[in-house]
């Protein structure tokens, strides 16, 4: 059944949820890597609806920001200071034209799991059935706190009790409310007018409507999930963290069945945003953010993070933190590489082992492989960079970059005092430390000549091991 686009979809997001406990409005919380209102739009969206409109109150600006940020064509309606889920569709409502008619949705900010889909079938089934309200409800082995959805002796939907106003027997049932609805717009609109606040909360109830409108002929049935996760939401961080893990299970479950090898999907967590290719090999501990994707053959892990890192065909990344940055086909990353914003690694190159870059493009084959810092610096094709190279980029003030051309062979221990230039296959001596540009082909020393004191340990240091072990040594030659 493919659902029509509905008139609109109203996100409830004005709750305070303060079992949270936080100073960041509930619904900015994350899971997945976007925010619970973030899934809730994302979901709603799919409808394509006329107009989606978010009923805002608890931290109005900082949500509006950010729902805008999300959505930048999100008509906004704030909720006053009469409290309920049914007051709150009431302003949304207001938010659409006054003869607006058709199906309109509500949903909720923070049931993040809810999908696009599921939400298409209840519109679906709603249009398809002619109903007045279609309400989604679930059975849960454990339905406290929820609104039950009482049923007459045909089966059809009664109405939903909330659970501080239910009887003893109401209580025992245990089909709920999720909270997520199709309605016709004037049925809504017209029940909405007797919604009173007479109740055990003092609130206007949206869960009232279902009764009057059944009251005044409407038909209202129930599309009942099998998947409880679709319309858990979360109230804590307990049930958030729960959420996320589920969330995270089905995102593996859906690359894995795309082609994608992962190890351990215990210790593997992948961002709803994130794009793989198939025959990515994912190793445990990954944490895959953001907009990152990946490449066919790639090999990412163990225990890295990436986060909004692009990685080419056939790389890999292994033990290593990479943020903001390419890998270029072929590259390989690590292991313990930090690899920092701004990082450009070319096909076939190589950042080895406790290298940190930020801010540097590296070229196609060139190889940084042990134990150094490439920043704001720029490294040509091939060029072979020794072990424990330092790029002093930082004068206390301002940056400076380092630009070394192709086919380099740099010693261990060289110092690039930025800013500097170093031309195309150059070498530089160990231990330089390169203050001034070198030309194309030419080889860069800076530290003095050695100059050995003969017997020095000797006089210096006469009743030492190395004394004995030096004396022993010029017996042996002589
Ligand atoms: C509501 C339902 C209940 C259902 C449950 C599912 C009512 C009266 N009860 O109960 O039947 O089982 O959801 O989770 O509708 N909100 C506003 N403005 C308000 C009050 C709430 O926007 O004035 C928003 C909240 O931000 C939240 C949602 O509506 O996203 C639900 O509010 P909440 O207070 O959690 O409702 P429940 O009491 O849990
Ligand atoms: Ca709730």
């Amino acid at each position: 059944m493919e659902a029509n686009a509905p008139a609109a979809v109203i996100v409830l997001a004005a709750g305070a949820g303060t079992r949270m406990k936080s100073a960041k409005p509930k619904i900015l919380h994350e899971i997945g890597g976007k925010s619970m209102v973030g899934h809730a739009l994302a979901a709603a969206a799919e409808l394509n609806p006329q107009r989606l409109v978010a009923v805002v109150r608890h931290e109005r600006d900082r949500v509006v920001e950010h729902l805008l940020n999300i959505h930048p064509d999100l008509s906004i309606a704030d909720q006053d200071e009469i409290p309920g889920t049914g007051r709150a569709v009431q302003v949304g409502l207001e938010a659409l034209d006054a003869d607006a008619s058709g199906t309109v949705v509500v949903t909720y900010g923070d049931v993040p799991l809810l999908t696009g889909e599921q939400l298409g079938q209840l519109v679906a089934t709603h249009e398809a059935d002619g109903n007045a309200v279609t309400v989604l409800t679930a059975r849960l082995d454990d339905p406290t706190g929820y609104g039950r959805i009482v049923r007459n002796d045909d089966g059809s939907v009664a109405g939903i009790v909330e659970h501080k106003d239910a009887t003893e027997a109401q209580r025992a049932l245990t089909e709920v409310n999720s909270g997520i609805y199709a309605f016709d717009a004037d049925v809504l609109r017209t029940a909405l007018q007797s919604v009173t606040t007479d109740n055990a909360q003092g609130e206007m109830y949206l869960t009232d409507v279902l009764s009057i409108a059944r009251e005044a002929g409407g038909r209202v049935a129930a599309v009942v999930t099998q998947d409880r996760w679709q319309v858990e939401g979360a109230n804590d961080r307990v049930q958030l963290a729960a959420l996320g893990k589920e969330l995270n299970r089905r995102t593996l479950t859906q690359w894995m069945r795309a082609g994608v090898t992962i190890v351990d999907p215990e210790s593997t967590w992948i961002d709803v945003e994130v794009a793989l290719s198939n025959d990515v090999t994912i190793k445990p501990g990954t944490q895959l953010h953001g907009a990152t994707a990946i490449g066919t053959d790639a090999v990412i892990g163990p225990d890295t993070t990436l986060t909004n890192v692009h990685v080419g065909q056939g790389a890999t990344v292994k033990r290593s933190d990479v943020t903001d940055s390419t890998i270029g086909a072929g590259a390989s990353v690590g292991p313990f590489a930090y690899v920092r914003p701004g990082t450009e690694l070319g096909p076939e190159a190589k950042i080895g082992a406790f290298y940190e870059t930020k801010n540097a493009k590296i070229g196609r084959g060139a190889k940084l492989s042990h134990l150094g810092y490439s920043g704001d610096s720029e490294i040509g094709e091939f060029t072979n960079i020794g072990c424990g190279n330092i790029t002093a980029n930082y004068d206390g003030e301002n940056k400076h970059r380092t630009v070394i051309g192709s086919h380099v062979r740099t010693a261990s221990n060289t110092v690039f005092v930025a800013p500097v230039t170093v031309g195309d296959g150059a070498y530089t001596g160990a231990g330089a430390v390169v203050r001034k540009n070198v030309p194309a082909g030419a080889l860069a020393l800076s530290v003095a000549p050695q100059r050995n004191s003969e017997g020095w340990t000797q006089a210096k240091r006469p009743d030492s091991d190395s004394a004995r072990a030096a004396a022993a040594a010029q017996t042996h030659d002589s």
